[in-house]
């Protein structure tokens, strides 16, 4: 990353220890919680880092995207009383990634941890991370479950049979030799977060994984094992979702320099729209006998629907539309596909007709053009992104 090393105000060296660990810097350590409806678990979160962490200098930010249950209000009631404790809220937004990012450049410590709300992260390995950055040929500490020390608690086989598959296919991906990239623990020097951010997909619940597949010489690791705990209070947000998320993280990872995540994400719901439209026009027209012209509008209008609720889902998770929005997104999504389908189908007979592009060439370089509108179009009108 030669370009952004410039970005760095600390120093020249990419991998500074001993200045920025300096020992009257104020700040040590700053513990990044990303929190969606956590409440229950806030105030014994804080109480275990203090007590853990007593006689470091530490703060804590928690990023909640907005809970409903009043984490945001919970944290900032302890922090009116011990200002280590902080609450970056964000509105309109979801995801872990992009949370912890927002958090780890939310700090000025030398040292950012990252570690879940919940309790299941063992706090007493933080003081024993620290330490392991006495050795300045330490960029990053990871906790895992899967060295000696470490374990999965009580998770059912099929837990324990998606984290190891899930941990396959990101060694194949991403050439990270880690025992447990999937982990959400984790400590590194700020410098170098600061360095890799730009380069970041953001995307998902997979932090480190994003973290270790952007640095470009890769990062010196060392791994600490740890307990997974029980969940303290409150319910996991791991949907299937997140799986779809994950798979599209390692999409940006591999070829993400040419295409973005994103329009592979829609494209593949545009291809299962595709089946839908083709299954509603056999049943209007074969199964119920209508006209063909009514058959192919409502089908193409259910497919629409359709591939406007599973982007809303999944393409554009992180910025979903609720409410009233979802009316006027809805409306705005068949309105740029309906031009979409037009500039498909000017580009598509142009090619036939004007220029004897065989008819398979021109159907599919106007699937293409439409497809790069549709894209475009609603990533800016129908889920622009909040300011
Ligand atoms: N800000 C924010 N936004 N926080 C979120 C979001 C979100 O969209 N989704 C989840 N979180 C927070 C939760 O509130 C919790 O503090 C933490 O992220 C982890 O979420 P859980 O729902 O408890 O996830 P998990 O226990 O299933 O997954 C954990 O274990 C995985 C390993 O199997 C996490 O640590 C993962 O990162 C880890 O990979
Ligand atoms: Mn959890």
């Amino acid at each position: 990353m030669e370009a952004k090393t410039s970005r760095m105000s600390d120093g020249n060296d990419p991998r500074p220890g001993a200045r920025e660990l300096s020992p009257d810097s104020a700040l040590e350590l700053a513990v990044i919680v990303p929190t969606f409806n956590e409440a229950g678990n806030v105030e014994e979160l804080v109480r275990r880092l203090d007590a853990c962490l007593d006689g470091r200098r530490w703060e804590v930010i928690f990023v909640d995207d907005d809970s409903t249950d009043g984490t945001a209000d919970a944290v900032r009631a302890i922090g009116l009383t011990d200002s280590r404790v902080r609450c970056l809220q964000r509105i309109g937004r979801r995801g872990l990634s992009s949370a912890c990012i927002e958090g780890m450049l939310a700090t000025a410590a030398p040292l950012v941890a990252v570690m879940d709300g919940d309790l299941q992260h063992d706090e007493a390995l933080l003081p024993r991370m620290m330490a392991k950055f006495a050795d300045p040929a330490v960029d990053i500490v990871v906790g895992s479950r899967y060295v000696d020390g470490g374990g999965v608690g009580d998770w059912d086989s099929q837990r324990v049979f998606i984290s190891r598959a899930a941990t396959w296919l990101a060694r194949r991906l991403t050439k990270v030799s880690l025992s447990d990239p999937m982990s959400g623990f984790f400590m590194l020097r700020r410098p170098i977060l600061l360095a890799l951010a730009p380069g970041l997909s953001g995307i998902g619940f997979k932090i480190l994984l994003d973290i270790l597949s952007t640095a470009k010489t890769p990062l010196r690791v060392r791994e600490l094992g740890f307990q997974f705990r029980t969940r303290h209070a409150g319910e996991s947000k791991l949907s299937s979702a997140v799986a779809f998320e994950y798979l599209a993280m390692l999409v940006e990872k591999t070829f993400g320099a040419y295409i973005p995540a994103r329009f592979v994400m829609f494209s593949v719901v545009g291809g299962l729209g595709v089946f839908v439209h083709m299954a509603v026009l056999y049943g209007l027209f074969r199964v119920l006998e209508q006209n063909f012209g009514l058959a192919q509008t409502v089908a193409t209008l259910v497919a629409m629907t359709f591939n406007f609720a599973l982007n809303n889902l999944l393409t554009y998770r992180d910025r979903q539309l609720r409410g009233w929005r979802l009316l006027t997104g809805w409306l705005s999504f068949c309105l740029a596909c309906s031009v979409g389908a037009i500039a498909n189908i000017g580009v598509a007979v142009y090619l036939f007709e004007d220029f004897d592009t065989l008819w398979i060439w021109s159907g599919l370089a106007g699937v293409l053009v439409g497809a790069v509108w549709n894209y475009a179009v609603t990533s800016v009108y129908t889920w622009k992104a909040r300011r």
